[in-house]
């Protein structure tokens, strides 16, 4: 089920972004802080609350814009951050990756909204 899909996404993005803040933290290194701001908000806070949403309405998850939210969000993330990190290590920002990558998380969330919007509503007369 995707509900359970994104929960689990969400964790392991909640792991990663403890992990750094605790590295953070512990090393004084404030390099990484929007990765590790973003890993923990838009990984495991965004990707979880849609989970859960998707565990009250279970109907939401089913369908194209869903997968398509799921994918584009998770991949997405990935390649935002990863390439931003690599930026702050290499000392040379690889703008285009950064940028395709927010691109496709900002994408899956007009996705996900778009779900939302037109389907919730839908459901309601079914006790969703
Ligand atoms: C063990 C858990 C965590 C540790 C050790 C940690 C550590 C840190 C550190 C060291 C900073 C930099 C603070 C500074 O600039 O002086 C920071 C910033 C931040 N953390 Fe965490 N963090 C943790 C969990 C979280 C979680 C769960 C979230 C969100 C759900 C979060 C969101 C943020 C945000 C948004 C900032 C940036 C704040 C700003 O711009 O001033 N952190 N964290
Ligand atoms: C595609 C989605 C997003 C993009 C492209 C984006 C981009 C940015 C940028 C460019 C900054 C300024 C960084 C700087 O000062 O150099 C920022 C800061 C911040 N954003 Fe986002 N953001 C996104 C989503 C979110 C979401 C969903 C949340 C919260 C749920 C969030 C919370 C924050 C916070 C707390 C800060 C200040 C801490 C930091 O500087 O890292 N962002 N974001």
């Amino acid at each position: 089920m995707l509900s359970h899909r994104l929960i689990h996404t969400a964790v392991a993005f909640f792991v990663a972004g403890v992990a750094l803040g605790t590295y953070m933290g512990a090393n004084q290194d404030f390099r990484f802080i929007h990765v590790h701001a973003h890993i923990n908000l838009l990984g495991w806070v965004a990707l979880g609350l849609a989970g859960l949403l998707y565990s009250l309405h279970p109907h939401l998850q089913r369908g194209w814009m869903a997968q398509a939210h799921y994918w584009l969000h998770t991949l997405g993330l990935v390649l935002f951050m990863g390439s931003y990190a690599w930026g702050m290590v290499s000392g040379n920002k690889p703008v285009p990756f950064i940028a395709a990558g927010a691109s496709m998380v900002s994408l899956g969330v007009l996705l996900f909204a778009l779900n939302v919007f037109t389907r919730l509503r839908a459901a309601g007369a079914a006790l969703h």
